[in-house]
């Protein structure tokens, strides 16, 4: 794709979500003076605008959209201008009631929110296209254009519809997978409980049934759900190219909170410019930097190492938690610089004024509710400072030796009830398995299992239930080749249509499954060698001589039987290993593998992430996440402050230190 990968701004992009509309005009000359103080760039403009410029069926109303974009152009501030068709007025949803999502109890929900239209339906997107040519047409050409922001976190609210569309457009898609009905109903084991179809008028999305739906149609309906999505924005980014070629595109991911409803991997492919919305989750298993690590390590491998954006995340507390936990004074530039480490090209909130009125009003905005007289604004203005200190940043990118597989289908798939225990969460176990990984001090890409591993040293499966039969060759290929591969417990243990197919790693592990044995909520398991498990054991016998019993179940329901066993460059774990376990084992495997570890924010507190150009420079952000000040060793001028780095780190502290030749080899 020939669109640019990168906003038109200079440097770092600054700023957030933007919505004068829910301001009289007078304050927006003020919004505007602001935004320069702040030194913000960049603004998302329009995303929840649908009501204000189509009052009425075809009637536009750009004026106020004129005024704020040769406003904020006067200013200096570039656009990142939305299509605005995340939110479709009430008007539209009377009008047309069939593009109102109906849930799997067949209640259509109605407009009064957002997000209240159907992925198939034809009203939405022939209303959503008018609207996106409409508005690249009058903005095209416009200065203060930067970039398209196509609609709004697909699939936040409603990432699947049971209507009759949906489930006319589902049969549509599934003619095209399988051809006949033959080769569907043995997709889906129709075998079992008399499910067989004989005419495509039975096949239904997973509507509520009696008891569990036949899990292959669960995982059809959701590949179906994230490509019906994915047609409504490239129907929109296809008319913004050929509008506005040349424009950068972009619609905003979810990478942080487990959000797993699209194929982000499918979507990345047709995304010119991938940005996403981070925001940390209070109550977690992850710290606060741990969170913000996975979300940009995953974003920018959906970007494919290039670049990425920060589209939106909290200044302060969001609105939508059970309890909203105002952030630490001094934690808003560290926060920011942990994504901008990680190769984001900017930082963007949501939202820049604090609302008066509606859903989110209790959400922090850059401009907060008590005014610029505060900690928060004074801030907000720090942050901009910093971001244009490091303007040299933008561009370069992150490298990792070490890489860690997510795969949706095979969440979507292990996810999906019934399965031999619910406690064997998929991508909570990816992620906690990243947070180790972090803490240990490596760096990491987060991949699919598709795409080119040769040039990782090491890549860790925490949880691949499902595996194409396709994917057992790479993996093989990729230890033939040398690569050093960690796989977690209950791999690979159906294909691609969710089918049971055990065996297909036995060759690469040296052991073949006798049963899965899994554990009792706060059950544990101990191992030989000092190991604890939890949550699941498998009893196993090895095949192959050349497997190497690292460690063996002590007790449990698989006792004596392998626990941690190594074939060559294969690791293999059969429980869940608890925290410690976990990060000795993966130290372990990092010295065998040779991965680059620096000591880790798990002893330190101190992250450390090099960006580079192409050209050679390199720059090496140091995070404090601890409550002490520390030494690092470390020398160069910190480009936050244009000073020699003195080696010292505050608590909560940070640098950007432009290292020297020297010290990058
Ligand atoms: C995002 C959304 C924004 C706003 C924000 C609040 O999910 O894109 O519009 O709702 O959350 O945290």
């Amino acid at each position: 794709m020939s669109t640019p990968a990168a906003p038109r701004v200079n440097g770092l992009c600054f700023g957030g979500d933007y919505n004068p509309e829910q301001w009289p005009e007078h304050v927006w000359a003020e919004d505007v003076a602001l935004m320069r103080e702040a030194g913000v760039t960049l603004v998302s403009l329009g995303i929840f605008s649908w009501a204000w410029l189509e009052p009425a069926e075809g009637r536009y109303e750009f004026g106020w959209l004129d005024r704020i974009m040769d406003l904020l152009h006067e200013g200096g501030i570039k656009v990142d201008l939305a299509t605005a068709t995340a939110a479709p007025p009430p008007w539209f949803s009377l009008r047309y009631p069939e593009s109102l999502p109906v849930d799997a109890n067949g209640v259509r929900l109605i407009w009064g929110s957002r997000q209240a239209y159907c992925p198939s339906s034809v009203a939405y997107r022939e209303g959503a296209k008018r609207l996106t040519r409409a508005l690249a047409e009058r903005y095209a050409r416009h200065p203060a254009l930067a970039m398209w922001h196509v609609n709004n976190e697909y699939a936040c609210h409603v990432a699947f519809c049971y209507c009759d569309a949906s489930a006319a457009a589902f049969r549509v898609w599934l003619r095209a997978r399988y051809g006949d009905l033959d080769k569907l109903n043995e997709a889906w084991g129709t075998a079992f409980w008399s499910q067989r179809y004989t005419d495509w008028a039975e096949v239904m999305p997973p509507r509520a049934t009696p008891t569990w739906h036949n899990p292959t149609q669960v995982l059809d309906f959701k590949r179906f759900s994230s490509d019906a999505l994915l047609e409504l924005f490239t129907a929109e980014r296809d008319i913004l190219h050929s509008v506005a070629p040349g424009t950068p595109v972009t619609t905003n991911f979810m990478t942080g909170g487990g959000f797993d409803k699209l194929d982000y991997w499918a979507w990345a492919r047709e995304i010119p410019l991938i940005s996403t919305d981070h925001y940390v989750i209070g109550v977690s298993p992850q710290t606060p930097a741990e969170q913000i690590a996975f979300s940009a390590d995953f974003t920018r491998g959906l970007a494919g190492g290039a670049p990425w954006l920060l589209m939106e995340h909290s200044p302060g507390a969001v609105n939508w938690q059970p309890v909203n936990l105002a952030r630490e004074p001094g934690r808003m530039l560290r926060d920011a610089l942990g994504h901008v480490a990680r190769g984001s090209d900017g930082v963007m909130f949501f939202q820049w004024r604090a609302s008066r009125a509606g859903a989110e009003k209790w959400h922090a905005g850059m401009v907060p509710h008590a005014g610029i007289d505060t900690p928060h604004w004074r801030e907000v203005v720090g942050l901009g400072e910093a971001l244009r200190n490091l303007a040299p940043v933008a561009g370069c990118t992150v490298t990792a030796d070490l890489a860690i597989v997510l795969d949706f289908d095979s969440i979507w798939a292990q996810e999906a009830p019934p399965q031999p225990s619910r406690l064997m969460t998929a991508f909570a176990e990816i992620r906690r398995w990243h947070a180790a990984a972090w803490r240990l001090g490596a760096t990491i890409d987060v991949v699919s299992p598709g795409s080119d591993l040769s040039r990782y040293r090491a890549v860790l499966v925490p949880s691949l239930y499902l595996l194409a039969d396709g994917g057992v060759g790479a993996l093989e290929s990729y230890v033939e080749d040398g690569g050093t591969l960690v796989v977690g417990p209950y791999a690979a243990a159906v294909d691609e249509h969710d089918h049971v197919a055990l065996h297909r790693l036995n060759r690469l592990l040296g052991h073949r499954l006798l049963e899965f044995a899994p554990l009792l909520e706060g059950q544990t398991v101990s191992l030989s060698g000092g190991y604890t498990g939890h949550t699941w054991a498998e009893s196993r016998e090895t095949v192959d001589a050349a497997t190497e019993i690292i460690a063996s179940f002590a007790d449990g329901p698989a006792s004596g039987r392998p626990a941690m066993t190594r074939r060559g460059g294969v690791w293999w774990l059969g429980t869940r290993l608890a925290e410690p376990s976990l990060e000795s084992f993966l130290t372990g495997v990092f010295a065998q593998a040779g991965i680059s570890v620096y000591d880790g924010p798990g002893t330190t507190g101190v992250e450390r992430v090099i960006r580079q150009s192409a050209d050679g420079s390199a720059y090496l952000f140091l995070l404090n996440h601890g409550d002490d000040p520390t030494a690092v060793d470390a020398q160069g001028v910190d480009l936050l402050t244009g000073a020699t780095f003195t080696g010292h780190l505050a608590a909560g502290g940070v640098a950007v230190i432009r290292l020297t030749a020297e010290e990058k080899n």
